[in-house]
């Protein structure tokens, strides 16, 4: 007698997958009612891993006071696949006047990642129950702190949770994209989020008297400017770059010129040697401009997460288990985002392919953008989700 292989289970547990739906749907809105913020997840992690110890045959553990990791290992040895879902919130107050809306003034679920963990508890719930014909492991990775530098990810990987992994999935809501619908971008996906600020130091005074001053806002308006030509005028056309600047926090009275002013912002990238050109070149001119007027300043800059980029192939592949699973008008062609997202470093120790999965409805009026106060997913992508990280482990096991 054969054993039926992993991919022929695939029917049944999609059928498991949507049965559950109702049950990940009540999960998302009790996150969403309790969000909490990056590094501050004690309530979420308690949450994940009380569900799922509930669950037979899961290992679990705390890599990290905020996370959670499951591990599902099959009765037969084989391939690791690692599964990931972020679950922070967001410092940002809830506008949305909806039964299961945030409890926390000024915290909110405004990028899905109630969703993300939802799913993931999804799976986690539907793969556990046909352990004994499974080969291999399936990783449940409950990652923190996505949304804040340095992010979670990073630690835990240094804490091991990518060892053994042959390769590693992940999934984003995405309310810009139709419910019903995946995105699968081979590649680069997302960019390098690094982040800058400086100080300018002129000299303050009377605002009637500018020459006796050194004035930092005049000097930081050249700044922004010329910062923008780095974009225009250095970086090859063809090559995605943005250069966005974000704060500028100067003076305090209409008749007073300040003596500094702040300038900070964030700069997205895809290609290494451009990253690494990016502090050198905006030093160099802001240095300049404002050595030129007689000011001094100071900059800095913080690498951020690295690019996400998904492995063609295995790209290809899911793209294949997505038109299997739902049919071919479901895959959507999607262009690189310039957001980034630290599911980059769990790429760095295996082949990964981060997904998009619709979740906004222009009839129901989901149509905010991720992080805006009034951010809502169609509760029907929970299940889209669900079904696809089903069937996509399912296939990754297979080898
Ligand atoms: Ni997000």
């Amino acid at each position: 007698m054969t054993s039926p292989t992993r991919t022929d289970l695939i029917p049944s547990l999609l059928a498991t997958a949507e049965s559950l739906a109702p049950q990940v749907i009540a999960w998302r809105r009790h996150l969403h009612q309790h969000p909490e913020l990056s590094f501050e997840e004690h309530a979420t992690a308690q949450y994940v891993y009380e569900t799922l110890a509930a669950l037979p045959g899961l290992a679990l553990s705390r890599p990290t006071p905020t996370s959670v990791v499951a591990r599902l290992r099959g009765a037969r040895s084989g391939r690791t696949i690692a599964v990931r879902a972020d679950m922070d919130a967001l410092p940002i107050h809830e506008e949305n006047d909806t039964p299961y809306r945030s409890t926390k003034p000024g915290v909110m679920h405004a990028c899905g990642h109630d969703g993300h963990t939802s799913i993931l508890l999804g799976l986690a719930t539907v793969l556990a129950g046909v352990r004994d014909t499974l080969a291999g492991e399936v990783r449940f990775i409950f990652q923190h702190a996505e949304e804040l530098s340095p992010g979670g990810a990073e630690s835990l990987v240094d804490a091991g949770v990518m060892d053994g992994v042959d390769e590693v999935i992940g999934l984003h809501l995405w309310s810009s994209m139709p419910v019903g619908h995946i995105g699968l971008v081979a590649g680069p996906a997302m960019a390098a989020p690094d982040t800058f600020q400086c100080t300018i130091t002129g000299r303050g005074g009377h605002a009637a008297l500018p020459h006796d001053t050194i004035d930092p806002i005049a000097i930081g308006a050249q700044v922004v400017s010329a910062l923008q030509q780095i974009i225009s005028r250095q970086v090859d056309p063809l090559e995605p770059a943005v250069l966005s600047v974000t704060q500028f926090i100067a003076g305090t009275a209409f008749n007073v010129i300040p003596n500094s002013a702040y300038l900070s912002g964030t700069v997205r990238t895809f290609d290494a040697a451009l990253r690494a050109h990016m502090p050198r070149r905006m030093e160099r001119l802001i240095r300049g401009i404002c050595e030129g007027f007689g000011a001094h300043c100071d900059f800095t800059y913080e690498l951020g997460y690295r690019p996400v980029v998904n492995d063609a192939a295995l790209t290809e592949r899911l793209a294949g288990v997505v038109s299997r699973t739902f049919g071919e008008h479901v895959l959507t062609p999607l262009r690189p985002v310039m957001g980034g997202e630290d599911f980059s470093a769990y790429q760095q120790r295996a082949p990964g392919v981060f997904a998009f999965v619709g979740a906004g409805n222009v009839a129901r009026g989901i149509t905010a953008a991720h992080h805006h106060p009034r951010f809502d997913i169609d509760e029907a992508s929970l299940e889209v989700g669900l079904r696809y990280l089903v069937a996509a482990t399912m296939e990754l096991l297979e080898g």
